[in-house]
């Protein structure tokens, strides 16, 4: 009989930055569900403390170490913590998110430059900082459908996705063969920084339903099966790709 390898993240180390809410969250509760040793960080401790029980509930052995991936220093801390606690990083996952909205004749310079750091620069530090630490493996960059699309009043937060894609690419070919760089591209999914915007009632959430062919809004967990399998040695030939998750978004046209 054939083997194949299998769609699972059980014994990989993980490290999930922006991984205490949303889908950030969502990816390291999957990973430890699945068997996984995962690291969730952001930049508050208490957000951290509190996503680590979540993880030990779930038996995953964890570290709670803060990050600002604003701050490469902050970085390169997490990246020594872990490796000290576990060897080494098996699975790196980018899904620090923060977004402006604002018209672009009146957008901010600041708005600009905080989008862009977090967004596109902040996957940039953490890439360089971790990819050199890691033996192999895979890194998941979390961006957008938005990378591909003229979001109204979201012009830095589109612009850093672009970004987010086209480094994902570069990243792939020059860390071939050892380490997967790839990216997901969400669709519209409710998290904390969403769901004001996206909320029952709204008129852009009926606009979404409408236009969605799937019909509704993601839950963050539906965007989990895509990152285990993009962690996992089943994607052992797959690099330099992104992998929409929009519920047909992007592709639809009337
Ligand atoms: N929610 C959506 O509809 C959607 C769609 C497509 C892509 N995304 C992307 O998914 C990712 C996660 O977004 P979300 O909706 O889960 O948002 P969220 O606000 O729930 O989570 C974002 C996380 O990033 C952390 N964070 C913010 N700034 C940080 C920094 N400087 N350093 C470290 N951590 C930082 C936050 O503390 C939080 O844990 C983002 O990159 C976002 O752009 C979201």
């Amino acid at each position: 009989m054939t083997t194949y390898p299998s769609v699972t993240v059980e014994g990989k180390t993980t490290v999930v930055i922006g991984g205490t809410s949303g889908i950030g969250e969502a990816i390291a509760l999957g990973f430890a569900d699945d068997g996984a040793d995962v690291v969730a960080t952001s930049r508050t401790p208490e957000a951290v403390a509190e996503t680590a029980e979540k993880l030990r509930e779930r038996g995953a052995r964890t570290i709670e170490q803060t990050c600002d991936v604003a701050d490469r220093s902050s970085i390169e801390e997490l990246c020594d913590t872990t490796v000290a606690e576990f060897d080494d990083v098996d699975v790196l996952v980018n899904s620090a998110g923060t977004a402006a909205r604002s018209t672009f004749l009146s957008l901010d310079e600041a708005d600009w430059e905080r989008v862009l750091d977090v967004q596109l620069t902040g996957v940039f530090r953490t890439c360089q900082v971790f990819a050199d630490r890691m033996d192999s493996g895979s890194i998941v960059n979390i961006s957008s459908m938005s990378a591909d699309l003229a979001r109204t009043r979201l012009m830095p937060y589109c612009a850093a996705k672009a970004g987010v894609n086209a480094l994902t690419r570069c990243a792939a070919k020059e860390l071939a063969p050892d380490i997967r760089v790839n990216a997901i591209a969400p669709g519209f999914v409710m998290t904390p920084l969403t769901q004001e915007t996206y909320g029952d009632g709204t008129q852009i959430r009926a606009d979404i339903d409408e236009r969605t062919p799937l019909g509704r809004v993601a839950d963050r967990e539906e965007i989990v099966g895509s990152a285990i399998y993009l962690g996992s040695d089943s994607a052992s030939f797959t690099t330099g790709e992104v992998l929409f998750v929009d519920g047909g978004f992007t592709q639809s046209a009337l």
